[in-house]
């Protein structure tokens, strides 16, 4: 076991002993030939809480994603995103060189997207290939695992069903978004035609996500997993604890936004440390490096030589993420290990 208090991402979560439990006992068959009894009640389970008629599972929050886009559009058509998201920061450029689509930004700070911005896309068709999806995330990983509002959703979806474009969520988080909200996850899902959502982040799985929509678009979205080669065979064994993490690990989701907002607190009393605690909305604080005089890797590395692990988020801003396997005592140690750098600084 690690001393380290491991704050750079909630997908470092272990498995829960009745998750590897489940996973030893998992029923299996050949997922290929839909005979995976597992995998298709994780499915069934998965489609029934966002609200959808189907689901697929699938590795990779990246693989669902992509797998959704190349399903919604035909190469060569544009898709709208906001610039910092994942599909477009992250994603290895799969959203062009994968489903061969061009990416409009349409950005209004803070994860949103931009209605106006939307609106004028979509207007604009002359001399244009033609827009066909829109993409929205929530919770927004780089806006700092801030929770887009209901009213941005609604009013892009509005927009949306106007010209008849569908709207994909990389709900890699949505689960943490309903949380915060304090609603059902279809009060989010009912503003999309189609959700990914990760089973190996907060929710603890070692491995999974799920795509959902309509039957007809799961359908053809599977002919897509098969393209990326993210068919697989007998995944019962790690779909099981996918099952698990959606029965037992939701609920708990609010402790790691609790231990955000008491780590972020202590931090903010610090001299250097400026945190905008009405921004920690989730499990997720950004602290921007500068009033403390250093380069985001500088600060990482005197972090780590204090027990602390965080993520580097660009040249001056760093990450920090609560999960399951971060304690009160452990929120407690990362206060100390800053006000001891605080100290030796000053
Ligand atoms: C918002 C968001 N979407 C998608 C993904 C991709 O998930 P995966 O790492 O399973 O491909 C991540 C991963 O961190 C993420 O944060």
């Amino acid at each position: 076991m690690s001393n380290f208090v491991d704050l750079r991402s909630d997908t470092v979560t272990k498995p829960t002993p009745k998750m590897r439990e489940a996973m030893m006992k998992a029923e299996v068959g050949d997922d290929c030939y839909g005979e995976d009894p597992t995998v298709n009640a994780l499915e069934e389970l998965a489609a029934q809480k966002l609200g959808k008629e189907a689901a697929m599972y699938v590795p990779t929050g990246t693989m669902g994603n992509t797998a959704a886009i190349m399903t919604h559009i035909q190469s060569g058509e544009m898709v709208i995103m906001d610039s910092e998201c994942h599909i477009y920061y992250y994603e290895m450029a799969n959203v062009s060189s994968l489903a061969g689509a061009m990416p409009l930004l349409a950005s209004a700070g803070e994860g949103c997207l931009d209605p106006d911005k939307v609106e004028s896309y979509l207007l604009n068709t002359r001399h244009r290939p033609k827009t066909s999806l829109i993409c929205m995330e929530n919770t927004h990983n780089r806006a700092g695992g801030r929770v887009v509002p209901l009213e941005n959703m609604e009013s892009i979806y509005n927009i949306a069903q106007k010209f008849e474009v569908p709207i994909h969520l990389d709900g890699a988080r949505v689960f943490n978004a309903a949380t915060t909200i304090g609603v059902d996850v279809k009060e989010i899902s009912k503003y999309t035609d189609s959700v990914m959502f990760c089973l190996s982040k907060g929710l603890s799985a070692p491995v999974g996500s799920v795509l959902t929509g309509t039957s007809k678009f799961i359908q053809k979205a599977r002919i897509a997993r098969n393209r990326l080669g993210g068919a697989m065979r007998q995944a019962g064994v790690i779909a099981a604890a996918g099952i698990v993490a959606l029965q037992k690990m939701v609920d708990r989701l609010q402790e790691d936004h609790d231990n955000a907002r008491t780590l972020a607190k202590g931090l903010a009393e610090l001299d250097g440390i400026d945190i905008d605690i009405e921004k920690v909305d989730t499990n997720m604080i950004m602290i921007d490096t500068r009033p403390l005089g250093m380069k985001a890797e500088e600060l990482a590395g005197e972090l780590n030589k204090r027990g602390v692990k965080i993520s580097i988020y660009g040249l001056h801003t760093i990450r920090l993420v609560t999960n399951k396997d971060v304690s009160r005592s452990d929120i407690s140690l990362t206060i100390e290990a800053f006000r001891d750098l605080v100290n030796n600084l000053t």
